[in-house]
């Protein structure tokens, strides 16, 4: 046999073998056969690259090269979908369906898959490219990184040229075990979304994503099926993979059955009545699901219905989305503006039209980083949808609507907006590493004095840009030495105020080294991280200082909890001659630089536990206190209720969470409970040492 039929049969078992596995969740073959089969393949591959097929199932595991995601023009029109809040509007919303078609219809139900949308297209049954929705008639090409998902099937079982949408998506499960390592990532989906713009697809191909279809568009019409069951079985039959759950709603149950029997498909066969019911029993189910789903989506069946009812601007006629919650804060981004954080790094926020949500008008939230912008494919003008998570920040979580006047996505641009220095790109965040950048100095002069900090709390970001534009303060020590009553006689600047900024200053003499620590702008030096570093043996600042002058890493990391990444930032911090003087400086102006026996963290009662939080406290104000709490005592916090999800501590108040952590069996602990946990008694001026010692203050 020459090598190229060799290759070809390799080709043909590795693919079977994928697809069976993959898609159809059996095994064929065994793994160690599949392993010395893939082996061969990536030998002769590699030796005669010519014989590389670029659909070659070894493509799976992607490539270091980087992409920079080509506009590509869809074939077809991709667009979404309108929306009900309740099951009455989707019941309402059939009915006048089937009136305006004026005859009887059926219609499918299947869940909407909270996932990133995709457009494959195939031609004679190959792989040609994966986009992304985009502007619903220009995606991004992202072939390389949808090629690693291994339920996209690159060699359909039949020669057809075909389009087909689906979902790509991350299982909660799958989303919980990366998180460890990018704690930052909201949700399954936005880890997906930020997976399929990865720039090297080998990254992408260590993320599991998988995939579910639900909609195809044939080249050829006269191949396409005249209905959606028939559509769905016919991508099975393809090698897609398709989400089981599905119903058929007709006039009668025993109508539905016959639908599917014709179909060759299996689903819930119901009748109009059985909607509500439906609805309801599917969000009972959702939080057991393996995936996240943000609400239902009811189909008309009859294609030649769908043809007939055709397309508004934005959304078709024959589809609805139901939606589970009630409609997030929905606005327009007026513009998008670049911070500068107290380390440089840069931030892009997006100005909203002013929105209520939660209690409170948003006028801006945050955009984390380019890639953010970029995986939600933000332009101005578009319409979005604004979350909080947790206590923190707002944050644009998705594009409803693209804005009409063609803008593209936004692009950070490539100099300090404060200073104007170029900047420079370190993982996911540009930076300004201009030290002098004056955003950065007050960000850092803030963060110092803040609350959760040195407490300074009269010295804030107001009083800090007045005090740096009078050029009174350029490091952390000159809050230390200047003369605070220069500012007499300054509009807003009384006697009051100045006496209030000086026992401030004399205040924060006496806060703990662990605090001055974690307030001095160390690389990943937080509160917890600083405690961590004392329990491991730093008690004062001169054993830090030596140990980053030895170079010395393994004096960090062979404490538990520090890792290489962070030991190298801190010794390379320790180093630098302004980060000396600033120590130094503190040091004479009488800052604690060692650690006071009564400093030790709390016993770790809550070790090995994954704790959320909702609604709100009386103890516990603003909930992030709550959230130091447990995390102090060995917790790992999440934002969301998974299967992993051992405790929910539960205020007053708060959403679905509860609901939730009922269905999965999560301990639900109230606010009384959770105090006598802690050990905490009493309200008062008792309570508040105690939590003053307990935070680290
Ligand atoms: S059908 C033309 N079905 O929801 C109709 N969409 O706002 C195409 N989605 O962009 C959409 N699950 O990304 C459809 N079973 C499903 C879906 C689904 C999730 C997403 C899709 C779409 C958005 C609609």
């Amino acid at each position: 046999m020459d090598l190229k039929e060799q290759a070809r049969q390799l080709t043909d078992e590795l693919l079977r073998a994928q697809k069976a596995y993959y898609v159809d969740g059996r095994s064929i073959i065994s793994d160690l056969e599949y392993d010395r089969l893939f082996d061969e393949l990536v030998r002769i591959e590699s030796e005669h690259p010519e014989l590389k097929d670029e659909n070659s199932p070894t493509s799976r595991v992607g490539s270091d090269l980087t992409s920079d995601f080509p506009e590509v023009s869809h074939t077809i029109p991709v667009l979404s979908l309108d929306k009900a809040y309740s099951s009455q509007e989707v019941v309402a919303w059939m009915e006048k369906t089937a009136r305006s078609a004026g005859r009887d219809l059926s219609f499918v139900e299947e869940e909407k898959i909270d996932g990133i949308s995709i457009v494959l297209y195939y031609e004679n049954g190959i792989f040609v490219r994966a986009l992304t929705r985009g502007n619903g008639y220009v995606g991004n090409d992202v072939s390389s990184n949808v090629k690693t998902v291994k339920t996209v099937p690159l060699v359909l079982t039949e020669p057809v040229t075909i389009a087909v949408r689906g979902e790509i998506y991350l299982a909660k499960k799958d989303f919980e075990a990366l998180r460890e390592s990018s704690p930052e990532v909201a949700n399954p989906r936005n880890m997906a979304a930020g997976t399929v713009r990865r720039q090297k697809s080998s990254e992408a191909a260590a993320v599991p994503l998988t995939i579910f279809v639900y909609e195809g568009f044939w080249a050829d019409e006269s191949k396409r099926p005249d209905n959606h069951l028939a559509i769905l079985a016919s991508l099975k039959r393809l090698g897609f993979r398709i989400n089981p759950h599905l119903a058929v709603f007709s006039s009668s149950k025993e109508q539905s059955e016959k639908l599917l029997e014709k179909a060759g498909l299996e689903a819930e066969p119901l009748a109009f009545g059985d909607l509500a019911s439906y609805l309801e029993r599917v969000t009972e189910r959702r939080a057991s699901l393996e995936y996240e789903i943000d609400g239902m989506v009811t189909k008309v069946n009859e294609l030649d219905v769908r043809e007939a009812l055709g397309y508004t601007e934005h959304h078709p006629r024959w589809a609805i989305a139901y939606k589970f919650e009630s409609p997030q804060a929905v606005t327009k981004v007026k513009a998008v503006t670049v911070q500068v954080g107290r380390t440089g790094r840069i931030t892009p926020v997006a100005e909203l039209e002013p929105v209520q949500l939660g209690g409170s008008v948003v006028r801006r939230a945050t955009l984390h980083n380019q890639e953010y912008i970029d995986s939600l494919e933000l332009a101005l003008g578009d319409t979005v949808s604004v979350v909080k998570r947790g206590d923190v920040i707002p944050a644009v979580d998705q594009v409803l609507e693209k804005n009409e006047e063609g803008n593209t996505t936004f692009v950070i641009p490539r100099t300090c907006p404060c200073c104007s220095s170029p900047l420079v790109q370190k993982g996911a965040h540009l930076y300004c590493v201009n030290r002098d950048c004056p955003d950065q100095v007050k960000g850092m002069l803030a963060f110092f004095t803040a609350r959760d900090q040195m407490d300074m709390e009269s010295i804030g970001p107001k009083a800090i840009e007045k005090l740096y534009d009078m050029k009174l303060v350029r490091d952390i020590p000159d809050l230390y030495t200047c003369d605070y009553d220069v500012l007499k006689g300054e509009k807003g600047y009384g006697e009051k105020m100045i006496a209030s900024f000086k026992a401030a200053v004399e205040e924060s003499k006496k806060r703990p080294f662990s605090t001055v620590l974690a307030s001095i702008g160390l690389p990943d030096v937080g509160a917890k991280s600083a405690q961590i570093l004392i329990r491991g043996g730093f008690s004062d600042i001169d054993r830090l200082l030596k140990a980053s002058d030895e170079n010395d890493i393994a004096a960090f990391t062979s404490i538990p909890q520090i890792g290489e990444q962070t030991a190298a930032g801190i010794i390379a911090a320790l180093q630098d001659d302004a980060m000396r003087e600033r120590i130094a400086g503190l040091r004479a102006a009488g800052l604690q630089f060692e650690q006071k026996a009564q400093e030790e963290l709390p016993d770790q009662i809550f070790a090995g536990q994954v704790w959320a939080v909702t609604g709100s406290f009386e103890h516990f104000n603003p909930r992030s206190l709550a959230l130091k709490e447990l995390e102090k005592r060995g917790a790992r916090t999440v934002s969301s209720i998974t299967g992993k999800t051992t405790h929910l501590l539960a205020g007053t108040g708060g959403g679905s969470k509860r609901e939730t952590a009922a269905s999965l069996g999560v301990r639900i602990v109230s606010e009384a409970e959770f105090m006598a946990m802690l050990g905490q008694e009493e309200h008062g001026q008792e309570k508040k040492d105690a939590q003053q010692l307990s935070f680290g203050f």
